[in-house]
């Protein structure tokens, strides 16, 4: 007899589930919905939730912000660099990223930002030998390259022709003779994906098993940390809870990162649960000393090697103004100012049905500048 009640009491709470949801999607996609909770959050083309995958709804923006460097003959002197921030936005409609001017401060295409070299320093970083650093160091004489380079915005972002890549591509053809931090980017995917489609297990849901065949990582130097965990981060199962870690693969952080519940809120009057890169992600500690190449040669808290995977470029990634990063960071370049409600990377979440109601992901990139012997 209680066995009976028991089941009774799941099916009802089960019934409730699909109305809430079903009412929650409506409110959120302003369309109704009429099928079971089932169908719907399986991964099967012709549900609503594949639609919504397929193309998310509202569009996304990416606003991209230059640090323009002001004292540069001073900071080859010995003193700290000094940076002022400028900003310009795009729409990004996935996977086409278009301008929006009456969103931006300034036209990209006129506005001039100094800022690092980074082919030169790439190619500094490149030489082996003393042979090949005498060749470089010839070359940046030639073509009078400096440290430091000024370009549009537009050109840092989408690509410009670099004299010293040009010829380096000669001889190596996979290098491009162009540079851009977003080159190449625009109108193409970061690769295959393979999803889980949740059907037998709701957790499972839009969960990434492979990513361009692999189905995991080579470039760091233990499992935990090649792990591809997660979703891509534009979806996630429902009935989420507070306790869980909301893992995504990111394949610009090249590698996987997680969230965790901060607060409670809404949206709109939606409930949600806002879930944020907690500090410890990218502290210097034993669990992340993999990602720290060679492993345990970690530069601080706060910050990512990803050269590994940026083809040697000494890219460092960070959360803007190195946000909960080490202070001997923030103090060593003037210009930061490091706030929570800026420089956050979170995620609003409806625990209900999973669907993401407001986020934002913040990084900035760094590029390591050290010292080579043999380069004036
Ligand atoms: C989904 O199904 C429709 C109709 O069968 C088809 O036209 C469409 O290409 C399918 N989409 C995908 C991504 O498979
Ligand atoms: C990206 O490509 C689209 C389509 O070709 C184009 O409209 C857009 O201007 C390009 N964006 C940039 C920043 O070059
Ligand atoms: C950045 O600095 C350069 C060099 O001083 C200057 O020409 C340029 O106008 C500055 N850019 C912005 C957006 O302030
Ligand atoms: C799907 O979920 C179940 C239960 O959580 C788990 O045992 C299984 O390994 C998952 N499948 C994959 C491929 O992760
Ligand atoms: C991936 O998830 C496992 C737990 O399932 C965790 O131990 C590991 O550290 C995670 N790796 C990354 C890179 O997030
Ligand atoms: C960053 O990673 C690269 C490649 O793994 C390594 O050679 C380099 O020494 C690292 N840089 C620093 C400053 O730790
Ligand atoms: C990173 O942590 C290790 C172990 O706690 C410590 O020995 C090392 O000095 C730290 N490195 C930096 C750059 O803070």
């Amino acid at each position: 007899m209680a066995k009976c009640c028991f089941y009774a009491v799941g099916t009802l709470s089960l019934l409730l589930l699909v109305c809430s949801v079903t009412l929650l999607v409506a409110r959120v996609f302003q369309k109704a919905v009429d099928q079971g909770i089932e169908q719907n959050i399986v991964l099967k083309n012709g549900t609503e939730a594949f639609d919504s995958w397929e193309n998310p709804p509202p569009p996304v923006y990416m606003q991209f912000y230059f640090f323009n460097v002001t004292n540069p003959d001073e900071i080859l002197q010995g003193e700290d660099p000094r940076v002022e921030e400028t900003w310009t936005k795009y729409l990004q409609l996935t996977p086409d990223y278009v301008f929006q001017r009456d969103l931006s401060v300034g036209d990209p295409e006129v506005d001039l930002i100094r800022t690092l070299n980074i082919p030169a320093i790439t190619a500094m970083e490149w030489t082996t030998n003393n042979v090949l650093k005498e060749i470089l160091e010839g070359l940046l004489k030639t073509y009078q390259q400096k440290l430091f380079v000024i370009h549009t915005a537009h050109d840092l972002l989408w690509g410009y022709k670099d004299e010293l890549f040009s010829l380096i591509s000669i001889f190596k053809p996979d290098i491009s003779p162009y540079f851009g931090l977003f080159y190449g980017r625009n109108g193409t995917d970061d690769g295959d994906y393979l999803f889980l489609t949740g059907e037998d297990n709701y957790l499972n849901f839009t969960k990434i098993v492979e990513w361009n065949g692999k189905r995991s990582l080579s470039w760091w130097a233990a499992e935990k940390c090649n792990m591809i965990n997660g979703t891509d981060g534009n979806s996630f199962h429902p009935l989420i809870s507070k306790d869980e870690t909301l893992y995504i693969f990111a394949s610009d952080f090249c590698r996987s990162v997680y969230l965790k519940f901060s607060d409670m809120g809404n949206v709109e009057g939606i409930p949600s649960l806002r879930f944020t890169v907690p500090p410890e992600m990218f502290a210097n500690n034993s669990d992340n000393s993999c990602f720290c190449n060679p492993s345990g040669n970690c530069l601080g808290s706060g910050v990512l090697n990803i050269s590994v995977c940026k083809n040697g470029a000494p890219i460092f990634l960070s959360s803007p103004h190195f946000y909960q990063a080490d202070k001997k960071f923030i103090s060593a370049i003037r210009g930061m100012n490091p706030n929570k409600e800026d420089h956050e990377t979170f995620l609003d979440i409806n625990p209900l049905t999973g669907i993401i109601l407001r986020g934002s992901k913040r990084l900035q990139v760094n590029i390591y500048v050290r010292h080579i012997d043999g380069f004036e």
